[in-house]
């Protein structure tokens, strides 16, 4: 089945480009704005089955959905009960706004990985299968699973793994080429994901290292994957699925100016500070505010500067001065 109707989407290209999982990152507000900006579906932050289990407040805060978004809700757990509820729970109070549940087999962190969670699964095909299994009983809503190449060198069983989770029933699957014990240094290696596009027939989501819109059709052509997903490259620069979605289709991007970046980053403290309120949303943007400025002159007072922003007064303030000094300047 082709991905734009498995996930319902709307999208003008055949290959959709998606907003990858990250946590502490997508949040609504930079979801919204990657939506706003041509992401075709977009990821919750991992969420712990079991903290929803626990009715963690935190927890369940990671998992709301504002407005008409449609996301995919990413979890991790090792419980397939767990991993069972958490999505009974979550599509009762939000159906609506969600589009499928995605299965983190991926995630490299050691505190997730000494529990057996993450990454740690991939070295446990059978039990990530009955995950698998457990999940697409729990819902009629489409089941994915993001898993890297392997664990290290000496489990390195994407092949093996991809098929298993094929034959659990996964709807989709998407594969970051790193072993979990690279984290997110090397290169990706696009030759795996290649390989296992080959031997499946689900859809598989091609992810890791699509830093342009060359990066994406690179990344597309070599692999023959079905969709893109986009994490590090959109942080800083939402405006990357724009520019894919227009270089798929016309073979040329329009470049992006200060004036835009600027707006953006206002409107993302915007809806951030809208949903967390403003002294929390200023708090947590501050890593945003260091990637929009990324590249531009004296970045490296604005951050300074960026990091004792209490208010959306202040950054607007902030935001004129940038713009003025940058045009100033050149
Ligand atoms: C800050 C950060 C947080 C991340 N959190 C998650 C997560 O919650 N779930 C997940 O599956 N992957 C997570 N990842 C991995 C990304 O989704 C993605 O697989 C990886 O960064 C490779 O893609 P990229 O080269 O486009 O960055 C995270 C990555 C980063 C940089």
């Amino acid at each position: 089945m082709k991905l734009k109707n498995l996930f319902q989407l709307k999208s003008v290209c055949d290959i959709p480009v998606f907003l990858a999982p990250m946590a502490g990152v997508t949040d609504y507000a930079f979801r919204e704005i990657c939506r706003r900006q041509g992401a075709d579906m977009t990821y919750s932050e991992m969420i712990s089955a079991k903290g929803l289990k626990y009715n963690s407040k935190r927890t369940f805060e990671l998992a709301d959905v504002h407005g008409d978004e449609k996301i995919a809700i990413q979890l991790f757990g090792r419980d397939p009960q767990d991993i069972g509820y958490a999505i009974t729970l979550l599509e009762d109070k939000q159906g609506e706004n969600v589009r499928c549940f995605d299965i983190n087999m991926g995630c490299p962190a050691p505190k997730i990985v000494n529990n057996g969670e993450g990454a740690a699964l991939m070295k446990e095909p059978l039990l990530a299968a009955k995950i698998v299994e457990k999940a697409k009983k729990s819902t009629a809503l489409p089941i994915t699973v993001k898993f890297r190449k392997g664990f290290d060198a000496f489990d390195c069983n994407y092949l093996q793994f991809a098929r298993i989770i094929q034959q659990a029933g996964a709807d989709a699957i998407t594969i970051h080429g790193r072993l979990r014990d690279q984290f997110y240094s090397g290169k990706a290696d696009w030759k795996c994901i290649e390989e296992v596009k080959s031997i499946l027939h689900i859809p598989v989501i091609a992810n890791g290292d699509v830093f342009s819109p060359e990066d994406a059709r690179q990344i597309q052509k070599q692999t023959g994957a079905d969709g893109i997903m986009v994490a590090r490259g959109a942080t800083g620069n939402p405006f990357l699925f724009r520019q894919i979605k227009q270089y798929l289709q016309t073979g040329s991007y329009s470049k992006i100016d200060l004036t835009e970046k600027a707006e953006t980053m206002l409107l993302q403290a915007e809806l951030c500070s809208a949903v967390k309120g403003e002294q929390r949303a200023m708090r947590e943007l501050r890593k945003h505010m260091a990637w929009y400025l990324k590249g531009i002159r004296k970045a490296a007072v604005w951050k300074q500067q960026a990091l004792g922003l209490t208010s959306i007064g202040e950054l607007k303030e902030l935001i004129k001065q940038v713009v003025i000094s940058s045009t100033l300047l050149g």
